[in-house]
């Protein structure tokens, strides 16, 4: 398994900037020993499949850099018509940093917000209030069209449910956002063909997503979510209809890929299994960070 892309900064999370109070690190020296050790798999994973997930090593900066990371500022989200009639805030003001190449879990009770979060950085939803800075851009204030574009070029989504379209084979199916892109057929399908056999799907281009496994699906909607090279991929419960062992192949192939491209990654689930692929852990209670952390690993395993 390659190792993660060293970057010089973590995720962060809190509300509060870095140097501010209440600011809180992925590399809180507390959490995470200086020289921590590669990060084990849980023993509920099958280890002689799944390697392990590593942990980038610590890092002295937590300075979010606006050119590379997504950092998001304040996130007010309010559904519905603003006034009386309008219920609690969906997010009532949320800090997130997401660091280039690193990934986070998205994590906390149904109903605490973790779609309209993932849904607000990725500019399908444009927040009531507050930042999304992707590349210097502040992605709340785009036009739709601007939002579009940027989704297609910079952005990839996968979902629960895969969203593949039924009548297409896997592979016109991975090389759709290409084509959408201008891509000419050919070569959208050449490189599309490329992820099959670092996925586990060589053989399986010409299938239809309903003769595939839940996993094989997935894996093609991963696929399809990187094939683009996107700057950060948005997964809003990637493993949801799948069993645990399914699951942690899922996280594997996806950790892996957007680790080999570069991408960031942004994971909503309910599974701590799953979370633990991740670098790091952004918690969601009623609409607010309730805090992030390292996942907890059960006792005898270390970091
Ligand atoms: N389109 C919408 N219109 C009105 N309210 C909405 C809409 N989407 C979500 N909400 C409300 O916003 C709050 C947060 O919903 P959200 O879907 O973000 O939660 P979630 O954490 O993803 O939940 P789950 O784990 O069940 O998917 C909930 O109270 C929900 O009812
Ligand atoms: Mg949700």
């Amino acid at each position: 398994m390659p190792s993660r892309p060293e970057s010089d900064h973590g995720p962060m999370w809190g509300p509060a900037l870095p140097g501010e109070a209440g600011a809180m690190s992925y590399h809180d020296p507390a959490r995470i020993p200086a020289g921590a050790p590669e990060r084990r798999a849980s023993p509920t994973l099958p280890s002689p499949i799944l390697p392990s997930p590593t942990l980038p090593p610590p890092t002295t900066t937590s300075v979010p850099d606006p050119t590379r990371d997504l950092v998001a500022r304040g996130l007010v989200m309010t559904y519905g018509r603003s006034g009386a009639s309008a219920g609690p805030p969906a997010l009532g003001g949320v800090d997130v940093t997401v660091r280039a190449g690193e990934s986070v879990a998205v994590m906390g009770p149904s109903g605490s917000g973790k779609t309209t979060l993932l849904h607000v950085l990725a500019g399908i939803l444009r927040p009531t209030g507050g930042q999304v800075l992707w590349r210097g851009r502040d992605v709340a204030r785009m036009s739709d069209r601007d939002r579009t574009v940027l989704r297609r070029k910079d952005f990839g989504f996968v979902f629960q449910q895969g969203m593949l379209l039924p009548e297409l084979p896997a592979i016109e199916n991975v090389a759709l956002p290409l084509m959408l892109g201008g891509v000419s057929r050919s070569e959208a399908t050449a490189r599309a063909a490329t992820l099959f056999a670092p996925l586990g799907l060589s053989g399986l281009e010409k299938r239809r997503p309903g003769e595939l496994s839940g996993g094989q699906a997935q894996r093609v909607a991963i696929a399809r979510a990187l094939v683009a090279r996107p700057g950060v991929v948005f997964a809003d419960e990637p493993t949801g209809a799948l069993d645990q062992t399914t699951s942690a192949e899922v996280m594997q192939h996806l950790t892996q890929l957007a680790a080999h491209t570069g991408a960031s990654l942004v994971v909503v689930t309910h599974d701590e299994n799953v979370a633990r692929w991740c670098h790091g852990v952004v918690r969601v209670r009623d609409g607010r960070l309730a805090g992030g952390s390292t996942t907890p690993l059960p006792s005898g395993v270390t970091r």
